[in-house]
């Protein structure tokens, strides 16, 4: 077997993670693992591969690949959303994996960053720093009783949109916060220990939420789902954080609410155009905290990952994550 791996800018000594430390590959073993460069189109030389791992390649690099390895059976992603392999055009033999649970501690840990300093209002610190300024209304506002709750975690309504492995992580960091927990997902259901609703019950859930955090997919079922009809549902003072997708989100209704006051805050890792164009007015809404997509980036244990799911594949087993 042929199995192209991109040459990522983290350390990913996959051959060495197999079981019969990398002995089967190269000269004299039953596969080829060759390096490819990420963002460029594969070489010609070895569009004969039967295995594409991704990782972060433009889309049109992808889909070009699609176009060319005519002998592909598996694509496995390194990123925990496969949405650019699943739209790049792959043959329908051709199996997609995703990188799910190879991201759930650092993108928690950024969800949570992003979570504390919106409700923390680091931004409107920050903005006064610049102008060397003593952000006194901080003081009074998270002391006043009417509006103390908006600083706080402790005793937040969190709900978590995408119930999946990275909120599993989350969900506990929160709960250690003194926050309450409620996940949404596509199927209802507690999910250790946390109450889980289904669309049915989106809206009344929203209509309870401090603090809605979107570890949403990128899927056609959820392009724009969170629109103004929805953010009009969220209490006044509630503040939003997205770190799964930026299709998820109609910007301009989000925009639109953050600038008439309607909600308290957003903070986004995610925007629908990456990277978010120079004149793109997101950049100066209000109350609007921006990170350029890193929450994840630094996937832990892929090689060990990688080389149990080329084991399963082996053995004829269905590899982990399948997404199609
Ligand atoms: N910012 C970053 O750097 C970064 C890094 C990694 C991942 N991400 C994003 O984070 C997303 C989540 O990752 P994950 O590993 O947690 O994925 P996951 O385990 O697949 O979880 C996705 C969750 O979304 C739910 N869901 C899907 N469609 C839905 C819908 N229409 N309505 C309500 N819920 C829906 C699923 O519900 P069920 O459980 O009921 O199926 C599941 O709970 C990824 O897809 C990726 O786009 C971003």
């Amino acid at each position: 077997m042929k199995i192209l791996v991109p040459d990522v800018p983290f350390d990913l000594d996959f051959p060495s993670r197999l079981p019969d430390g990398g002995a089967s590959f190269g000269p004299g073993g039953t596969d080829t693992v060759v390096a490819y460069a990420m963002n460029e189109p594969v070489p010609e030389e070895h569009t004969d591969a039967d295995v594409l791992v991704t990782w972060s390649s433009p889309p049109k690099v992808v889909a070009d690949a699609a176009r060319r390895l005519t002998r592909l059976r598996w694509v496995q992603t390194l990123s925990a959303g496969p949405d650019v392999a699943l739209k790049a055009g792959f043959g329908p033999d051709v199996v997609i994996c995703s990188g799910q649970s190879l991201h759930d501690d650092t993108v928690a840990e950024h969800a949570l960053a992003l979570i504390l300093a919106t409700v923390r209002r680091i931004d409107v610190s920050l903005a006064a720093q610049r102008e060397h300024r003593w952000a006194k209304e901080i003081t009074f506002a998270q002391a006043e009783p009417a509006t103390e709750q908006e600083y706080t975690l402790d005793g937040a309504r969190v709900t978590v949109w995408g119930f999946g492995s990275i909120a599993l992580r989350l969900a506990p960091l929160l709960t250690a916060l003194g926050a309450q927990v409620t996940g949404v997902a596509s199927r209802a259901g507690e999910r250790a220990g946390y109450p889980v609703v289904g669309a049915d019950e989106l809206e009344a859930q929203l209509a309870r939420t401090d603090l809605l955090v979107s570890l949403l997919p990128a899927l056609p079922a959820t392009r724009h789902i969170l629109d103004a009809r929805l953010l009009a549902l969220l209490p006044p003072a509630a503040r939003f954080v997205n770190v799964g997708r930026g299709a998820t989100v109609d910007e301009a209704a989000l925009e639109d609410a953050l600038r008439s006051g309607r909600l308290g805050g957003a903070a986004l890792d995610v925007m629908e155009t990456e990277p978010l164009p120079e004149d793109s007015p997101l950049w100066d809404v209000p109350n609007l905290i921006l990170t350029p997509h890193v929450a994840g980036g630094r996937p832990r244990r892929a090689a060990a990952f990688l080389a149990d799911q080329l084991t399963r594949w082996r053995a004829g087993e269905t590899p982990r994550n399948l997404a199609r």
